[in-house]
């Protein structure tokens, strides 16, 4: 038990699965898991454990926002022992290529601040994904035949931007996607030397305004959902 997670130890797997949204936790451990059980509620960030062709595997929500998600992944981390960390989360499309319901997986984030920034100081560190999580997902979505794009994407404190031109400034540097929790998680990972991914799939499109229907996201989810899955057995 933690200051925010109330599972006992042992009650959460090496392997975590971390969507912002706790519902999106629900849906994912049921959907995908064998046997899933609640493990957390404490604020309602539920958290579940079950199994995945026969090995564990957590997911837990995250909040939104690195200083959220920064609180569980410290917890996930340092009390309970999680090796492997995997945001299963939306993003906004920063490209024209960059279309609604690809996977995004995120090689690099590019951030303005993250909770960790006070160690850095002048430093700009470069929060990146784990290779073998980055290499093994690409593959597994290649063999699904799912719309993928590799690269970088933009962790953003704010969702409601009134600062267009670092998104500007994103787009014209290849940023493919903007979202507001990947940075953390790499930096993280980084410092306790675990592995961390990002799959995101693309909700919705900076440049043509497009969104994707609440109808149509679980389908697109459950891609990322099960790329993030095979990704962390491989
Ligand atoms: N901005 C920030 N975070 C997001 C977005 C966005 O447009 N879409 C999904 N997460």
């Amino acid at each position: 038990m933690t200051v925010h997670i109330g599972a006992k130890t042992g009650d959460i797997a090496e392997t975590v699965l971390l969507p912002g949204d706790p519902y999106r936790a629900k849906w994912a451990a049921e959907t995908f898991l064998d046997k899933p059980r609640l493990v957390n509620e404490v604020r309602g960030m539920l958290g579940y454990t079950g199994s995945y062709k026969g090995r564990p595997v957590t997911v837990q929500g995250s909040g939104m926002g690195m200083p959220s998600l920064s609180i569980y992944v410290n917890e996930l981390i340092k009390d309970y022992g999680a090796q492997t960390l995997i945001r299963i989360g939306s993003c906004g499309g920063m490209q024209e290529k960059v279309k609604v319901r690809d996977v995004i997986l995120a090689m690099t984030s590019s951030t303005l601040s993250t909770p960790s920034r006070g160690i850095f100081k002048e430093l700009n560190f470069a929060p990146a994904a784990d290779w073998s999580l980055l290499h093994a997902a690409a593959a597994v979505a290649e063999a699904k035949g799912v719309a993928t794009h590799v690269g970088g994407i933009y962790s953003s404190d704010v969702f409601y931007d009134e600062r267009p031109d670092l998104n500007e400034q994103m787009m014209r540097h290849g940023i493919l996607g903007v979202e507001m929790e990947a940075a953390e998680l790499y930096t993280l990972a980084a410092r306790y030397g675990r592995r961390a991914l990002a799959v995101l799939t693309v909700s919705d499109h900076l440049i043509t305004g497009e969104a994707l229907p609440s109808s149509d996201r679980e389908r697109s989810f459950g891609d990322m959902v099960e790329i993030a899955l095979e990704a962390a057995f491989a």
